[in-house]
């Protein structure tokens, strides 16, 4: 990391220029590439923070459409081949926004390089991998995060507050869905640019690495560990022509699945999600039930907290729906005024200046290549349990 100072204290650049600057390389320019640029230029806009990221590199496969990305958004170079980012002096940090099947490779060439490693969910196809990147990153001791960014947004923030503050007791229910409609055509070809989804070698799994991925992480952090899953899945349509051979192919992911669970801390779970319910476009809603309070969130109205506290007055007790806007909830006293709603980009800002603010003090910006790792346990747990008919312990 290199600062440069300028001569005159009162320009504002030099005001800017005393931030410690923070090379990114950020890897795929699609939706994730496009999203994390956006909180890398903005996260010091509205954040108090010692680190300033420089958009040093961007890395796509295809150079036109990486340099006109790079002269979009501002990135200082381009490159078309990840291995020399990672041989790159001036590059501190690797954000990895590629498909699935790449982030293991791609994570443990720049943690042996000793470069910071920022990578998208999940962490990777499988559990043998996950555990071998968790090595390497824990071996080259260097700062990481994996981007379950639904942490971060600040209505899910203030259900972990109010669940660590005891507000709900004793937990019983968690229940998750994560529902969307995209694959139902059985036109949809397999493999490639934007449908690398549902191919299995390029993503690893359907929905359960997919959508569910995010659900288990969140409802790890919510309410504790899971212990053991029962697993359903379903596999609507079973072949696709595949964009790369052209040919009709056998469809190896998950359309959808259902799964129940035990938490650690004795509560149950139910899980659901799907890319076959019609009308639902990215439904990620998730309820939880304690014995003095319950919580509800919803992400198509994701600045709302629905609470309900047993120990209200009985004449006025009932669902509370917070408009989580207020300076006192979560993030908020970086933004506008109460009322004024934050979206979905915003959680991943928040976790560029999360991350930032970890480099700042050394602590770990969770979740890390450890904390995911275990998201994947989960994951894989559920695919045995459903490929074998039967419970499976995580
Ligand atoms: N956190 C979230 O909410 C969230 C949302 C969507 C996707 N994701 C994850 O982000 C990752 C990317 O998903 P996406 O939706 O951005 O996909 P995408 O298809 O929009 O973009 C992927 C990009 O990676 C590029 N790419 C592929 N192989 C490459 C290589 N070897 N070198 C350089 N670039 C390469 C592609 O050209 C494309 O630009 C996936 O792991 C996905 O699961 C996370």
């Amino acid at each position: 990391m290199c600062a440069t100072r300028l001569a005159d204290p009162n320009d504002k650049e030099t005001i800017m220029s005393e931030k410690k600057e923070l090379n990114v390389a950020v890897i795929g320019y699609g939706l994730m590439g496009r999203i994390h640029t956006s909180g890398y230029k903005r996260a010091n806009d509205f954040f108090d923070l010692k680190n300033r990221p420089v958009l040093k590199v961007i890395c796509g496969r295809n150079e036109e459409n990486a340099r006109a990305f790079a002269e979009n958004w501002g990135f200082e170079s381009v490159e078309t081949d990840w291995r020399k980012v990672i041989e790159r002096e001036d590059v501190d940090a690797i954000d990895i926004c590629t498909p699935n099947n790449s982030h293991a490779e791609i994570a443990i060439a720049a943690a042996k390089a000793g470069k910071m490693v920022l990578c998208e969910k999940p962490l990777s196809l499988n559990v043998a991998e996950g555990e071998q990147m968790v090595q390497a990153i824990e071996e080259a001791g260097v700062a990481n995060t994996v981007w379950y960014n639904y942490r971060r947004i600040p209505a899910v923030t203030m259900a972990k507050q109010l669940i660590d503050e005891g507000r709900l007791g004793k937990i019983f229910h968690y229940r998750a869905n994560f529902l969307q409609d995209w694959t139902i055509s059985a036109d949809l070809p397999q493999g490639g640019a934007g449908l690398w989804r549902l191919d299995a070698k390029e993503a690893g799994s359907g929905v359960t690495g997919d959508l569910l991925a995010h659900c288990i992480d969140t409802a790890i952090w919510l309410n504790g560990g899971i212990a053991d899953v029962s697993a359903m899945t379903k596999t609507f349509i079973t072949e696709r022509t595949h964009t790369g051979s052209g040919n009709q192919e056998p469809v190896k992911i998950d359309d959808a699945c259902s799964f129940m669970c035990h938490f650690e801390n004795g509560s149950l779970g139910l899980f659901e999600a799907t890319r076959y319910a019609r009308g639902h476009k990215a439904l990620y809603t998730f309820e939880i039930n304690g014995e003095r309070a319950s919580i509800k969130w919803n992400l198509h109205d994701l600045n709302r907290l629905e609470y309900f506290d047993h120990r209200d007055d009985a004449l006025v007790r009932g669902w509370h729906d917070i408009h989580v806007t207020e300076s006192e909830m979560p993030y908020m006293d970086k933004w506008w005024i109460p009322g004024c709603g934050i979206g979905y980009e915003h959680s991943f800002l928040h976790q560029v200046a999360d991350f930032l603010k970890s480099l700042e003090d050394g602590s770990p910006c969770r979740p890390t290549f450890r904390d995911a790792l275990e998201t994947q346990r989960v994951v894989e747990a559920v695919l045995k349990s459903a490929a074998e008919r039967r419970w499976e312990s995580v």
